[in-house]
């Protein structure tokens, strides 16, 4: 394994920056019966006139407890999106470095590599989905500063071989980020069991999926305690709000709810994976690890129309490379999944 040094991955106004200390993060030793003078608030209590925990210590205690990971090396962002864009902002300096995806995949890797002005190398994913591990490899330089796996791999549904995955951490000279947005619909091990061995690793998660709680708009990134502090650097003190904070927890308090549901979907993915293969116009349905099924049709925009038509919305994925004639159908509750095949089968 080729050494890492972190020190020469950080972007350097980064690592002189001091952040905003917050009225929250200057007084911490706080009892009911004190007034707090210190932050411009509203005194008139309505359970969100005060500014919310900017360390977000309760989600963070009870996320901590139930995947097994210390609070030091745990951060929480406005969805995985912003998560992404902190790990940019930390680590790339804009029109000088670089970074790697592996298309076809997630989308907001682009974006945010564009707004923050870092070049995009593109290594397009094989036949099967999997990385080219060493063309990756070889395309990377001393200004690539980041490597985005996306794993479960979204339009693709497909997780990453576990060799491929375990070869490019050990030899990328950067940081990898492996987006696990779709991890609990899988029964791969997400890589978080694997933290304190790799000092290059950046995973993310989210409440968006299997936690049905897109709404809330919550990403978590796990990673060494020294990656952490300087992503903690950038992140603005309030990011996480209070109504936020306490919808997720009370979520995280219910792993058995949450679980259920990931089974019924899982179940219900399984349901529909085999009725989409009786579909006489559906060349391939892929096998999915995630809450969705990328599927090959004769013609996706026509069906796509058709199925607008008809009342349902799905991605049509034919522009993104290797994905000609896809569409994605995330997978719905059982009546709408019934809903969706019946049309389906009157096409
Ligand atoms: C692979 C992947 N990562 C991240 C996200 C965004 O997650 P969040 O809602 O936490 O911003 C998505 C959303 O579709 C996704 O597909």
């Amino acid at each position: 394994m080729r050494e890492f040094n972190l020190n020469t991955i950080v972007r350097s106004n980064v690592k002189s920056l001091r952040p905003y200390s917050s009225a929250r993060d200057e007084f911490k030793e706080i009892t009911s019966d004190m007034i707090f003078l210190d932050a411009n608030e509203n005194p008139f209590d309505n359970n969100v006139n005060r500014y919310p925990d900017p360390k977000q210590n309760k989600v963070k205690a009870q996320l901590s407890k139930l995947k097994d990971v210390s609070v030091d090396n745990l951060l929480l962002g406005n969805g995985s999106d912003e998560v992404l864009d902190f790990i940019f902002r930390a680590f790339c300096e804009p029109n000088h470095d670089s970074v790697i995806t592996l298309p076809p995949t997630y989308g907001m890797y682009d974006v945010l590599a564009n707004i923050n002005a870092v070049d995009v190398i593109k290594i397009q994913l094989d036949s099967n989905f999997e990385p080219k591990v060493d063309e990756i490899l070889n395309a990377t330089t001393n200004t690539t500063k980041l490597l985005f796996l996306c794993s479960p791999n979204n339009p693709t549904a497909n997780s990453f071989n576990v060799n491929s995955i375990e070869r490019l951490i050990t030899s990328f000279t950067g940081i990898v980020v492996i987006d696990e947005a779709y991890i609990d619909f899988s029964y791969e091990e997400s890589w978080i069991r694997k933290l304190n061995k790799f000092p290059n690793l950046i995973i993310t998660q989210t409440l968006s999926k299997a936690y049905g709680m897109a709404g809330i708009r919550l990403g978590i990134c796990y990673a060494s305690k020294a990656i952490i502090a300087i992503l903690n650097k950038i992140k603005p003190p309030y990011n996480v709000n209070e109504l936020t904070q306490l919808k997720a927890l009370e979520r995280l308090m219910k792993p058995s709810e949450v679980s259920e549901e990931i089974q019924k979907i899982i179940e219900q993915r399984n349901w529909l994976m085999s009725e989409l293969k009786t579909i006489p116009f559906v060349e391939v349905a892929y096998l999915s690890d995630a809450n969705f099924i990328l599927a090959k049709v004769d013609d996706a925009t026509a069906r796509y129309s058709q199925l607008i038509e008809k009342g349902i919305v799905v991605r049509n994925r034919t522009t993104q490379v290797l994905c000609e004639n896809c569409l994605r159908f995330t997978v719905g509750s059982e009546q709408e999944n019934i809903k969706l095949i019946s049309i389906l089968k009157g096409l």
